[in-house]
């Protein structure tokens, strides 16, 4: 099929690369000129595992193209994808001018009939607003789709390639039976293709978000309860996971969620339950215990260094991106963190294998950045583990210790043990453990 992907950040590059992987002919749209350019040239603009590749593959064989010209991409597509970014709007709700920018730009360009899906994640109602929007532009026939995307950085081509389901949110039978058509293969190992009505469509995404948000909010506070009551949250978390209608996925206590997706789904979800007079209580708890479980390694360092505070203390920090591999530091809890270490007179020497450029673009100087995880920890007073890279897992304890100026640790996703911290002779700090 020909496909036209506009937006070509996390989501449009991953679809546009894994729809063209297979063999369908797919164009990437962005307004962003720099960054189309240097697709062109083969350059990514994001760090994502595996997707060098198949974008590289996909150019060779001419599957793949990029371009800022959405008109013609758009005359030469059945199905165009709005893969625009959604960001929080001033009031707290999904900001929607980039997908309805989109929605009118390309009816304007329609030439015949097309399928207009929304991949972004929009509120409930958007479909119809696009329709509205395509209505006013074009007297071409089309359809519109909600189709939202489960994929999560760091594993995105995975997901794509083999996603837990699809959803599709269609109300004509023409544009569902061409997307179940495009999602075929996608689904050989039986994930199911979900056809449903646009609003449920569009609420099951955040809805879906909402509720990995709410495990990770409720873990963090299980592992708060567990340090004043001398409880072990690894031995909890375990005996909870057990359960097979509990399982174990989102269970990791840590420095709370961060990213692109969870806490703007979470306050755009908030906010539109509350315009139509829904307090939705369990998710204002969500958002509060995230915001404060950002700082509880604050406080701990606070705690630590006692009446003469952090004032003149050099920290080494390792791990900057949201989550492991990638280079997104967007809402990520380094960044708070990071923040009131400088505001009590810290001085702040981090390492992350790759989001030091993005983290540049944050902090500039205030932070020095290492070239490598040991180089940072010379003369610290105290390691930070904000993010949980595989390759902060083994460390060579004893040159840490060589290096440190005072052999502490805080560990803010529970990486080491205790006990094993204890054998080296560390005094550590971790989340919900003694
Ligand atoms: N990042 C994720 O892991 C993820 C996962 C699932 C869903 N989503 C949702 O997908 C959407 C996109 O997220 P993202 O992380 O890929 O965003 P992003 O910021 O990485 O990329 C968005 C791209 O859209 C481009 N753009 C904006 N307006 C445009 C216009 N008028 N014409 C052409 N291009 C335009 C921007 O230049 C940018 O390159 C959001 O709604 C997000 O919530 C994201």
């Amino acid at each position: 099929m020909k496909i036209a992907v506009v937006g070509t950040g996390y989501v449009g590059l991953v679809a546009g690369a894994c729809l063209a992987e297979n063999g369908n002919e797919v164009v990437c749209v962005d307004k962003d000129a720099a960054k189309i350019k240097a697709l062109q040239r083969g350059k990514i603009p994001i760090y994502e595992p595996g997707l060098e590749e198949l974008v590289r593959r996909n150019r060779t064989e001419k599957r793949l193209t990029f371009t800022t010209a959405l008109d013609k991409a758009v005359k030469n597509s059945q199905i165009i994808f709005i893969a625009v970014g959604t960001p929080i709007g001033e009031d707290g709700s999904a900001d929607l001018q980039h997908v309805l920018a989109v929605a009118r730009d390309s009816a304007k360009a329609m030439n015949g009939y097309k399928v207009i899906v929304n991949k972004s994640t929009v509120p409930v109602g958007t479909a119809g607003k696009v329709r509205e929007v395509v209505r006013r532009e074009t007297t071409h026939p089309f359809s519109v789709v909600s189709n939202p995307e489960f994929l999560k950085q760091g594993a995105a081509i995975e997901d794509f390639m083999k996603p837990d389901r699809v959803v599709i949110g269609a109300e004509d039978p023409r544009a569902a039976n061409l997307m179940k058509e495009l999602y075929a293969p996608f689904t050989r190992t039986g994930a199911p293709i979900m056809l449903m009505d646009c609003a449920s469509a569009e609420l099951s995404k955040y809805a879906a978000n909402a509720m990995l948000a709410t495990r990770i909010s409720f873990m963090n506070e299980v592992a708060n309860v567990c340090e004043s009551v001398g409880a072990d949250v690894d031995q909890v978390r375990l005996a909870v996971a057990a359960d097979r209608r509990i399982g174990p996925s989102f269970l990791f206590p840590g420095v709370g969620y961060g990213g692109s997706c969870f806490p703007k789904d979470v306050k755009a979800m908030l906010r539109f339950a509350a315009a139509e007079k829904y307090s939705f209580q369990i998710l204002q708890s969500v958002e509060a215990v995230n915001e404060a479980q950002k700082l509880r390694l604050l406080r701990k360092l606070e705690r630590h260094f006692g009446g003469g505070g952090l004032k003149g203390k050099r920290i080494a920090i390792w791990g900057l991106a949201f989550k492991p591999r990638t280079d997104d530091m967007r809402e990520a809890p380094a960044v708070p963190l990071i923040q009131g270490l400088l505001a009590a007179g810290a001085t702040v020497h981090a390492y992350d294998p790759e989001a030091i450029k993005v983290a540049r673009g944050i902090f500039g100087s205030k932070v020095t950045y290492a070239e490598n995880s040991y180089a940072a920890l010379t003369g610290a007073d105290a390691l930070v583990i904000v993010t949980e890279w595989n390759e902060f897992r083994e460390p060579d304890f004893a040159k840490i210790k060589k290096l440190l100026r005072n052999p502490v640790i805080f560990d803010g996703r529970n990486i080491y043990t205790p006990e094993q911290m204890r054998t080296h002779g560390f005094i550590y700090y971790s989340i919900g453990r003694k």
